[in-house]
């Protein structure tokens, strides 16, 4: 098959940022994607229904004329948030999720959740309203290894959390490792997972070996190689609990290639055509239209979009840009470090 059309995909995890970054990448989401779910993770963060709906604006006022697309916000949840804003906000048609964030797990993330007592009225009440909530899911305690995190998340937080709220949607995102494939797979259908499209593509080794490769650092990071073809399996299996979420994370580069460099990967830019390279190599191309059109929408209980996109194999490698350009510096598009023929087209 040298040609695949899809219903237009969505990205059920996605960095926009605000002001000049957020003008810079915006158009590289809109010309792929219909909709995303907007990550909250701003300085100061989202946390009212009213600040989501003014983030809401500013995305809306940056979209290049001529481009549709749909931000899903999310809200960062607090100790102090209170969960009758969240129900208004969710009435409202404002937020599609909430966002948890252990304190101190990645990125503008200090305002996160320490004690999960203290934002259990707000979980009973999207429970009752069958609003899901988006889990970082990463143990922050220093005295577990960084490759074990997410595993150590899901036995000590994610499961007594979901036990003790029946009824809660929850979407354990950004996956990478067996553990997170295989709790998935073990529980009913109130539990999906995103993946992203570089876990898809790289293991630890790709930023370690060689020298150190600031743009493949990201949170939860990259584990070994046997994490990465499980979750290969899971996305390409066509599963329904399993949708592209490619938390497109985007710091300008002195931000990455630094003593302390930022965590997060670019891939707004070259998500489709990877995805496809991906699916083919499997066998699975097939499958590509239920992890990035179908899937999400299903879970979040939206319709899928009736626009389409159509992606095209050529037998000259794709190219895109290296970088980003914009008011906030440039961004280092992500590499996957082979040549790609799989190209959307016009
Ligand atoms: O790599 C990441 N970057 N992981 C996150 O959880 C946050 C994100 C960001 O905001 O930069
Ligand atoms: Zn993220």
């Amino acid at each position: 098959m040298t040609q695949i059309t899809l219903p237009r995909p969505d990205d059920w995890h996605l960095h926009l940022r605000d002001g000049a970054m957020l003008e810079a990448v915006l158009p590289e989401s809109a010309r792929h994607f219909a909709r995303a779910i907007i990550m909250p993770n701003l300085v100061p963060p989202v946390v009212t229904g009213a600040q989501a709906a003014a983030y809401r604006e500013r995305i809306l006022a940056g979209l290049p004329a001529g481009m549709r697309f749909t931000p899903l916000m999310t809200l960062y949840l607090t100790e102090e948030t209170d969960p009758a804003d969240v129900a208004a906000a969710a009435a409202a048609g404002i937020v599609t999720a909430v966002k948890l964030y252990p304190a101190g797990a990645t990125t503008n993330s200090a305002s996160g959740v320490r004690d999960f007592d203290k934002v259990r009225g707000v979980l009973e009440k999207m429970a009752e309203i069958g609003l899901p909530l988006c889990v970082h899911g990463e143990v922050t305690d220093p005295a577990v290894d960084i490759f074990d995190r997410e595993a150590v998340f899901i036995e000590r937080v994610l499961d007594p959390v979901r036990r003790a709220t029946p009824g809660l949607r929850v979407v354990m995102e950004h996956i990478t490792t067996k553990d997170g494939v295989d709790y998935v797979r073990s529980q009913g259908e109130d539990l999906g997972a995103t993946i992203t499209t570089h876990h898809l593509i790289i293991n630890r080794n790709h930023i370690l070996v060689g020298g150190i490769k600031p743009h493949y650092y990201c949170l939860p990071v990259a584990k070994r190689e046997s994490h990465r073809l499980a979750l290969v399996e899971a996305a390409t299996s066509g599963e329904a609990r399993f949708f592209l979420g490619t938390d497109s994370a985007p710091h300008a580069d002195p931000a990455k290639e630094s003593a302390c460099g930022c965590a997060g990967c670019f891939t707004a830019t070259n998500t489709m055509p990877l995805l496809a390279h991906v699916f083919e190599a499997e066998g699975r191309l097939a499958n590509l239209e239920a992890f990035a059109s179908r899937n999400g929408p299903a879970f979040y209980r939206l319709p899928v979009n009736s626009e389409t996109l159509t992606l095209e194999k050529t037998d000259t490698a794709t190219h895109w840009p290296a970088k980003i350009f914009g008011g906030a510096g440039p961004v280092t598009v992500f590499d996957p470090g082979f040549p790609v023929f799989w190209h959307v087209t016009p």
